[in-house]
């Protein structure tokens, strides 16, 4: 049987509001329509990777209120495993979300039972990640589960998958065991001091990464792409053209995609090209969880692109 690919990470309930842009601080703006969606940088993730069609289980922890039971519903009606999901006294996690007309997002998290992931824990799952085809990672729930779950993978041999965001700096010891590390522009320029804009600057960066340890860097460029380095050097994947309705949750739609490939035994800079065509749709739906593609819009539009599926 299949190993499944494992996410240790957060669990949001999302509360959206459009606005015709973003309010200065001390302004008040008046938005449209409200919404609430599923969300979480972790949930995210391991429903795009059940969208796609892999078997997946997610490491978590939600609150016992109606959030968490709805947020746990999801996931399973998505077809995740959620028997890592743990239930705490504190509330669930909740993103305050602020759309633009551009489709451009900006998010407050109040982590809530996010915060209660601690190495004890992750311990209480070493099963579950030594039987995993590869551990994916954020920085959603505190670094120190984090640290310990990347430890565990690491020791076990199972691939190490971490997308460090929110961006934090990191220790030189997780770096030295994170196997794939996919940050965006932002996450990539605060854990090198670079500037990072240009397919150029990325390459710069990327390569400061992996002299820090780290085996492969994907680093995601919006509109530009993303550069993908490895020991062959580095290859810009070209992003697909969309009509963008709502940013949330594209990185997660990459990284789960970048999985899903990757464990199907493809290269990196394959897994790269799946990425972008699962963020790629992720923009053109509103909401977190709603927006992550199915298998089959995936390969449309990997088809439509003439892309390499292999
Ligand atoms: O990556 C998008 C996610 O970030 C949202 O769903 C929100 O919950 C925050 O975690």
């Amino acid at each position: 049987m299949a190993r499944p690919l494992v996410v240790l990470g957060s669990l949001n309930m999302d509360l959206v509001i459009r606005a015709p842009r973003h309010p200065r601080p001390g302004e008040t703006l008046i938005g449209s329509d409200f919404g609430t969606f599923p969300g979480g940088k972790g949930a995210n993730q391991a429903v795009a990777i059940a969208r796609l069609g892999q078997e997946v289980t997610m490491i978590g922890c939600v609150g016992r209120d109606a959030f968490g039971d709805a947020l746990i519903a999801t996931l399973q009606a998505a077809g995740v495993d959620t028997t890592g999901v743990t239930r705490s006294d504190a509330a669930t996690g909740v993103a305050l979300i602020t759309l633009s007309a551009a489709g451009e997002n900006t998010i407050v998290i109040a982590p809530g039972a996010n915060g209660m992931v601690s190495p004890e824990l992750v311990r209480s799952h070493e099963a579950l990640i030594a039987g995993a085809a590869a551990l994916l990672l954020q920085l959603e729930v505190p670094l120190p589960a984090v640290e310990t779950a990347v430890a565990l993978a690491h020791a076990h041999g199972v691939p190490v998958i971490l997308n460090p965001a929110p961006a934090q700096p990191l220790p030189a010891t997780l770096m030295r065991q994170v196997d794939y590390l996919i940050p965006n522009q932002h996450e990539a320029a605060l854990l090198t001091g670079l500037s990072v804009h240009t397919p150029e600057e990325a390459g710069v960066a990327a390569d400061r990464l992996r002299r820090a340890g780290v085996g492969v860097v994907v680093l995601t460029l919006g509109e530009q792409g993303a550069l993908v380095l490895t020991d062959d050097g580095p290859v810009l994947v070209p992003s697909f053209p969309v009509a963008v309705v709502d940013t949330t949750a594209a990185g997660d739609a990459f990284v789960g995609a970048f999985a899903v490939a990757l464990s199907e035994g493809r290269t990196p800079v394959a897994a790269a090209t799946w990425g972008c065509a699962a963020g790629a749709l992720a923009c053109t739906v509103l909401g977190a969880q709603p927006s992550l593609p199915s298998r089959e819009a995936v390969m449309a539009l990997l088809d439509t692109g003439r892309r390499s599926l292999e």
